[in-house]
């Protein structure tokens, strides 16, 4: 590992310590490193704080001058935000040298802030570690890039495929180790997303419990706005951001009622099937800057995301278990090839990453 990989790794590691918390900002961390020694670290702790590169630059307690600055992402060069850029600062700090991983693809930086450093006489070095770092923000990159959140679809189902024993009854497949891991991604992801189905039969909490980390919004997707009001997702609105999202012909009573609850409505026009089209869905989460959505089920709601192609990644827990007759997890669709990242041990159960190929 070379020098310069060394340390933008330990950025990668300062960064995720903002998991959770600055969202729909990117993950950042920088280190400034002068005569091999680190100087001052820091990482952008929380929406609307300050830049990891700033905060580095205040844990600093000597001249900063002729020092090199490692940080995963391009610094910020544009002014129509919260927090003042960070190029001009680090300019002024007299910084010789900027190492970074990945350009900022948010066109308002797209190598602007590369390119007046460089202008300013400093070094610039891109590209270090670019795939780990691509990695590490691709909820920010694919939300900059493509105008949507980053969708997960997380799928427990037993060896023989099937998501529960019947439509109507939940069936608990995975174990302690599973539910912790999906506590996990529920805390590093914006949104949870069901169909009104599951809240029907599993009375779901879609909750952060079994792990320290914030609550994910939740997302309903109910077109004929048939959830019970005394669903546990409905009782804890006020505490918890909760949508459903229906169909304009929803009875406005029953609006009101789930309004005066905490539950935030949003109505979509019938494309002519009776159902909300998945775009509308997964633009209206970009419009409420959600860069992250994790899609919990059921099983009518795996078979849309993945039969509109609207998936990144496809996250199987799969239990030790066989149900012979049951709900599989997914409906009629096309056939479709995926790629294998991972697949690991979680307690007994087998953990499987699928991205698209
Ligand atoms: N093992 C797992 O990972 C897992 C996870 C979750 C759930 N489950 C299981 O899955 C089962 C439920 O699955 P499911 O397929 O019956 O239900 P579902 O996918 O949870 O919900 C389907 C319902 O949601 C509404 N809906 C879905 N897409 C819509 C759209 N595009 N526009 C408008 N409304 C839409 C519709 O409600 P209306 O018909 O009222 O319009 C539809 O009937 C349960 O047994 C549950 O235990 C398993």
């Amino acid at each position: 590992m070379t020098l310069h990989e060394k340390y933008l790794k330990q950025c990668f590691e300062l960064a995720i310590r903002g998991r959770g918390r600055v969202s729909p900002n990117p993950l950042v961390g920088a280190l400034i490193v002068k005569n091999n020694m680190i100087i001052g670290k820091g990482w952008h702790e929380v929406y609307g704080g300050a830049h990891a590169e700033v905060n580095a630059f205040l844990d600093v307690k000597e001249d900063v001058s002729g020092a090199d600055l490692y940080c995963n992402l391009e610094p910020c060069c544009h002014e129509k935000k919260q927090t003042p850029p960070c190029v001009p600062l680090i300019i002024l700090k007299k910084i010789k040298r900027v190492i970074i991983s990945n350009l900022d693809p948010n066109p308002q930086v797209a190598g602007k802030g590369v390119e007046m450093l460089r202008q300013a006489g400093i070094n610039v070095i891109t590209g270090v570690c670019e795939a780990d770092g691509e990695l590490l923000n691709r909820f920010y990159f694919t939300s900059q890039r493509f105008q949507r959140p980053f969708i997960t679809l997380k799928i427990a189902q037993s060896i023989d495929g099937k998501i529960s024993r019947s439509r109507d009854r939940q069936t608990w497949l995975t174990g302690e180790e599973s539910a912790r891991y999906v506590h996990q991604l529920r805390s590093e992801f914006d949104a949870v997303l069901v169909g009104a189905n599951t809240v029907t039969s599993d009375d779901p909490q879609l909750n952060v419990r079994h792990v320290a980390g914030r609550n994910p919004q939740r997302i309903i997707v109910d077109g004929r706005l048939s959830v019970s009001e005394n669903a546990r997702v409905i009782g804890t609105a006020l505490d918890q951001p909760t949508w459903i999202l229906t169909l304009d012909a929803a009875s406005p009573i029953k609006i009101e009622r789930l309004q005066k609850a905490g539950v935030r409505i949003r109505m979509f026009t019938d494309r002519g099937n009776g159902q909300i089209g998945l775009l509308d869905v997964i633009g209206f989460l970009h419009q409420q800057r959600m860069i992250s959505v994790l899609i919990e089920g059921g099983q009518a709601i795996f078979t849309q995301f993945i039969q509109d192609g609207l998936f990144d990644e496809i996250i199987i827990l799969q239990a030790p278990v066989v149900l012979g007759s049951g709900l599989p997890a997914l409906g009629e669709l096309e056939s479709l090839n995926l790629r294998l990242l991972s697949s690991l041990k979680s307690g007994n159960d087998l953990r499987l990453v699928y991205s698209r190929v």
